[in-house]
């Protein structure tokens, strides 16, 4: 089966007006039979998303939030509803990222909510999963992430409104990629776990692979098997690194 690769940046708390340029310098170095081939999006901060999704118009680049809040609107200070993103913009929103679970106490329970706002307001939900480096020491590595899937799912999940992102704590920021038996092993598992949830519909989901992702090791990771692209951080906010990995997709 055929999936379309989606290559993903998560700038996180990074970018300023100024990384415009960065931006403008990816849409304009990615070739249009990429854009056509892959699905290729960054997500900026919710202060940069409106700008970008303005200028990535008619150029095939998307974009996406970062996180969002599980209501519609309400008394929630500082925080950012799934309607207020795609109302920017948004095409896609992270959910879930190993970020929030540990700075914010995020639950499963409370981002397959979030994933349901973000059903609800028209947009993909990437729901991030991923185990630490105790859980993989102690050899739980595949129950932890089974665990976070099926509790962090949105309830109408479905191929075209999800994608699953498999993000090591360990490999995230910190120069270590998984090996690629790791990512191999560990994406056939949800793959076949997605079937186990939702059969054919569920299995065609894109999973995507994060952690450390750099231009020397995207081609491996972008050919194993059940890869389906990949979530880049610090390599996703200079056009150089990152048009190099869309490119590696082929
Ligand atoms: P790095 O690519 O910087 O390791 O970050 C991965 C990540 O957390 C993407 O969401």
């Amino acid at each position: 089966m055929t999936r379309k690769m989606l290559i993903a940046g998560n700038w996180k708390m990074n970018g300023l007006q100024e990384n415009r340029t960065d931006f403008q310098n990816m849409i304009d170095g990615i070739s249009p039979s990429a854009f056509d081939l892959h699905d290729v999006l960054i997500c900026p901060p919710a202060t940069l998303l409106y700008t970008f999704s303005k200028m990535a118009k008619g150029s095939g680049m998307l974009v996406g939030g970062e996180d969002c809040h599980p209501a519609a609107s309400g008394a929630h200070t500082g925080d950012i509803s799934a309607a207020m993103l795609a109302d920017a913009g948004a095409d896609y929103c992270i959910v879930g990222h190993s970020e929030r679970r540990a700075d914010h106490k995020e639950t499963s329970a409370l981002i397959k909510e979030k994933a349901n706002a973000v059903l609800q307001n028209s947009m993909t939900a990437i729901v991030c999963v991923g185990e630490t480096l105790a859980e993989r020491k102690s050899g739980n590595a595949t129950e932890v992430v089974t665990q976070q899937i099926r509790a962090s799912l949105p309830t109408a999940a479905t191929a075209k409104n999800c994608v699953i992102a498999y993000e090591p704590v360990w490999a995230i920021g910190t120069g270590v990629t998984a090996t690629i038996d790791d990512i191999a092993e560990m994406h056939t598992a949800i793959r076949k776990l997605l079937h186990e949830i939702g059969g054919e519909a569920l299995a065609a989901a894109r999973v995507l692979y994060g952690g450390s992702v750099k231009p020397s090791n995207a081609a491996e990771i972008f050919a194993i098997d059940d890869v389906d692209g990949g979530l880049i951080g610090g390599a996703s906010l200079k056009a150089e690194d990152f048009n190099a990995i869309v490119a590696a997709a082929g």
